[in-house]
């Protein structure tokens, strides 16, 4: 008998594709915070063959879910067909106005489920022929919704990972595929409060989010509906991605065929989001950006100054400030420039540098007021999945995506009134999957998603937000520490491939320096284009997103990285 593990089995779409899975005849796992009180009783199945096994298991930790994907193989004698990461939450409203820990346990539960589980079976997975990883994404992991900025991040974020994984994985006879349904009627509509304030600033996007609810629960799909796709996706059809349910399909073709900023207007028309107001062009005030001890920070601070900007340059190390102080003296312009110490990991130090930019609004009025705001700080971390250490992914995400997360909540109520520019400098990365890149992609491809959404909610703010895509330049990130992933094991050729692909690729990458003018252009342009990749890499996977099939792409891949 065929065995499966199903996440969030005890409702909705999980519920349906572990009764449907049994009636195929296989032996479900279903793991989820209570077993439930769902019909998924052998009686109902009986005469089918298939079975449904609950098991409580809280798919945020780790350790349960490792502990409990050996009792299953205990049960099954090793092997292991499918997994099914369904598990998911949805956090709706503004942004601005979601708490923290609201944003986290999102993607504790939408990324991190589905990461524990996947390393937790990858093992099993790799010794059962013809196995399966299945993610649930969504409709919103393929273009951006308006009042979904954290969401659609943790479905962006699952479905650049599971691309990477797609890749690594193919040559180990693990397939994997992402399920992206449209609207389900299922418990997820009313799980959650909307956040923020009705009468506040996001008033628009709360009323909007509250009609487009109801309108879309009135056409949902039934979850068996989905579960009938799930099921052939789990039995082995092949592709990576099966949008179901008309509106996924549509966003799946418009998906890079329609620019992102026409995406943004169809949307936002259809969606009744109020209209985004021009954002202001070379204001008076201050530019911050993060991550200033080296690379793009570095030079991004530097060239803003060359242009007459001011820049509150920030770095997490203030005893890492050398090059930078060199850099703007050779320039002339340290006059220009503030260098501030801001973790973006540390919620403490955002708050102390925001005071500081707070005290030069008290100094000097408007000309001490922030106006804009460049994500930059990032850190690497590559090797395939099942090797790479969970706390190196912990860092990558909670630096890329958390950092980017936390410093732009403390910018947006600055920005809020006057208008301002948000630049976040994301990577080719967050365009395609590669190989052992899956950690980083999850991080970039969440950044996008999440970017995309919140342009809906900041623009009638008269405040724009810029993703800039570089692909690979020679720049401090490309540390020996983050590298992981054993020659001699599993994947070893895969990685020797890539650790030989991606020298070539940083080394023939140029002057950084190039990805800073591409910065400080969002700063200076009259109406900045929403996404901009920098470099020949990076534009070729701009251009191959969405066009070429995944398969194709995989294959090209392959041959590079032998
Ligand atoms: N280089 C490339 O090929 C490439 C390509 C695409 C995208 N990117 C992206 O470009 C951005 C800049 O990277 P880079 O290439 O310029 O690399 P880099 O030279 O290593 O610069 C990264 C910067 O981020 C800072 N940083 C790391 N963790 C931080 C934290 N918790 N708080 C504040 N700052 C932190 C680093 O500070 P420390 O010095 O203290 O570590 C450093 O200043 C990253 O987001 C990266 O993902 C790079």
């Amino acid at each position: 008998m065929r065995t499966a593990i199903v996440t969030g089995s005890s409702s909705g779409i999980g519920e349906a594709l572990s009764l449907d899975l049994a009636r195929w005849g296989w032996r479900v796992f279903g793991f989820d915070l209570t077993a439930g009180d769902s019909p998924m009783t052998s009686s109902d199945l009986a005469g089918f063959g298939g079975s449904v096994e609950p098991m409580v298991v809280d798919v945020t930790s780790h350790a349960a879910v490792t502990a409990a994907v050996a009792s299953v193989l205990a049960a099954t004698g090793g092997t292991l067909d499918a997994v099914v990461a369904n598990a998911g939450i949805r956090e709706a409203g503004a942004f601005e106005e979601t708490p923290a820990v609201d944003l986290k346990r999102l993607f504790d539960v939408n990324l991190g489920g589905a990461m524990h589980l996947t390393r937790a079976a990858l093992p099993a997975l790799r010794s059962t022929p013809d196995s399966r990883i299945v993610i649930v994404s969504s409709a919103g992991g393929l273009s951006a919704l308006p009042g979904l900025a954290a969401y659609c991040g943790s479905k962006w974020a699952l479905e650049g990972w599971a691309e990477s994984l797609a890749h690594e994985l193919f040559p180990q006879g693990v397939g994997v595929s992402v399920v992206e349904p449209a609207s389900v009627q299922t418990g997820l509509w009313d799980a959650g409060t909307i956040h923020g304030d009705p009468d506040g600033p996001y008033a628009s996007v709360i009323q909007a989010l509250e009609d487009g609810d109801d309108r879309a629960w009135a056409r949902a799909l039934d979850p068996h509906s989905v579960s009938a796709t799930m099921v052939a996706v789990v039995e082995g059809r092949r592709g990576l991605r099966h949008p179901v349910g008309l509106s996924a399909r549509a966003r799946f073709l418009a998906r890079g065929v329609v620019p992102a900023g026409l995406q943004r207007r169809i949307i936002g028309r259809l969606t009744h989001q109020d209209p985004p107001v021009r954002s202001p062009r070379n204001p008076d005030g201050v530019i911050m950006v993060t991550g200033c001890s080296s690379g793009f920070g570095l030079h991004t601070a530097v060239e803003l100054a060359r242009r007459g900007r001011r820049v509150a340059a920030t770095m997490r190390d203030l005893s890492r400030r050398g090059p930078l102080d060199a850099a703007l003296a050779e320039a002339g312009v340290a006059d220009r420039v503030e260098v501030l110490r801001l973790d973006v990991t540390d919620q403490a130090s955002i708050d102390e540098a925001m005071a500081v930019a707070d005290s030069w609004v008290r100094l000097a009025g408007d000309v001490g007021r922030l106006v804009g705001l460049v994500n930059n700080a990032g850190v690497l971390a590559v090797g395939p999945f099942e090797e790479l250490p969970s706390d190196a992914v912990d860092r990558v995400l909670d630096t890329n995506l958390h950092g980017t997360f936390a410093v732009t909540r403390a910018v947006l109520p600055r920005l809020r009134g006057h208008g301002g520019r948000i630049v976040c400098v994301s990577s080719s990365s967050g365009l395609g999957g590669l190989p052992t890149w899956s950690a980083y992609a999850a991080s970039k491809w969440g950044v996008e998603g999440w970017a995309e959404s919140l342009a809906f909610e900041v623009g009638p703010h008269g405040i724009d937000v810029v993703l800039v895509e570089p692909g690979a330049f020679p720049t401090g990130i490309w540390r020996d520490e983050a590298r992981h992933g054993s020659s001699d094991g599993p994947y070893g050729p895969m990685v020797d491939a890539m650790v030989v692909a991606d020298r070539r690729a940083a080394e023939s990458g140029g002057d950084p320096v190039v990805v800073a003018r591409v910065v400080a252009r969002a700063f200076d342009a009259r109406m900045p284009l929403t996404r901009r990749p920098v470099g020949r890499g990076a534009w070729l996977r701009w251009a191959a997103r969405g066009i070429v099939p995944f398969g194709l792409q995989r294959r090209a891949v392959a041959r590079i990285v032998g």
